[in-house]
């Protein structure tokens, strides 16, 4: 059984096909089946274009919140994820704790999709390499590019690293003192093929980049360091002085949602260089992508 807890969970070519196949014509795969949508925490892209994915490929989601299921408190997740799995085809999970996910995978008859986790967000990372795919001609055209991350070292940080490097592209991260990523999460960038730069400096990151990326200081469930993180972050602000050390055509993406003022000033995020929209667009198409490949694969 093939899960999607991570990007590398697939292999490069295996990204490349579904980066391909979230181009091509939607086959009715889930054709009077479900999709369980299990969500611990808020969502407005990953819910909706998950739900449009399935119905897409003609199956029926079933967005589920915490509360109703009971997730390790009515039952455990390991009870929840086999009734799930005698209903539905697939299980999609967003969750704080990533072993919950990897808990899932271990039990589930069906597959299992992270939908967002503390450590990793690998369905924006699918979306964020075929945006660029888009932007620079084609998946082929990404090799030796770079992409710069600009921010906190969170779970999309992590996600973009493994998919950059496995689309043949380097990958600079920018993050201040004490808000990088792990060294396992940087071991597991460079596993994924990545060439890495980690650096505290925003300016040496972005220097002649194809792609500048950032996400929010303060991730779901750390609400209450926002204070905190907007001191520690001064200084990381995506603005028109940092989009200027980009490549010429260089381009600004983010997951969404944003922060304007914090992580990036408005004029860059309602720029001619920012691509969050089709950037958000793709989600959906990735997604499509993803479950096709999956079910195709179980
Ligand atoms: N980018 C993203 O995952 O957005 P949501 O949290 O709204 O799903
Ligand atoms: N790093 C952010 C991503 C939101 C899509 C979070 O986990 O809240």
């Amino acid at each position: 059984m093939r899960h999607l807890l991570e990007v590398d969970d697939l292999s490069p070519s295996e990204v490349r096909a579904i980066l391909d196949l979230s181009r091509a014509p939607a086959p009715a795969v889930l054709a009077g089946r479900g999709m369980a949508l299990l969500f611990e925490k808020p969502s407005v892209r990953t819910r909706n274009s998950m739900e449009m994915a399935v119905v897409q490929l003609g199956g029926h989601p079933l967005t589920i919140r915490p509360d109703e299921v009971g997730l390790d408190v009515r039952e455990t997740v390991e009870d929840v994820t086999r009734t799930l799995g005698a209903y539905h085809a697939m299980i999609g999970a967003r969750v704080f704790e990533h072993s919950k996910v990897e808990r899932m995978a271990v039990c589930s008859a069906v597959p299992v999709v992270n939908m967002l986790s503390d450590d990793a967000h690998p369905l924006q990372a699918l979306a964020d390499v075929l945006t660029m795919a888009d932007e620079f001609g084609g998946v082929d055209e990404l090799a030796d590019r770079t992409i710069a991350f600009v921010g906190d070292g969170n779970n999309v940080a992590r996600s973009l690293g493994i998919a950059a490097g496995m689309c043949g592209m380097r990958f600079r991260l920018a993050t201040p003192p004490g808000y990088g990523l792990s060294e396992p999460d940087l071991a597991r960038i460079v596993a994924a093929g990545t060439d890495l730069v980690v650096t505290d400096d925003p300016a040496e990151a972005v220097a002649g980049a194809d792609a500048v990326y950032t996400d929010v200081w303060a991730s779901m469930g750390h609400e209450d360091e926002a204070d905190t993180r907007r001191r520690a972050f001064d200084g990381f602000t995506v603005d028109d002085e940092l989009m200027a050390r980009l490549a010429p055509e260089g381009i600004f993406l983010h997951c969404l949602p944003a922060h304007r003022g914090e992580e990036v000033t408005d004029a860059v995020l309602e720029g001619s260089r920012s691509r969050v929209w089709p950037q958000a667009e793709n989600r959906m198409h990735a997604a499509r992508g993803a479950l096709v490949w999956l079910m195709e694969h179980r």
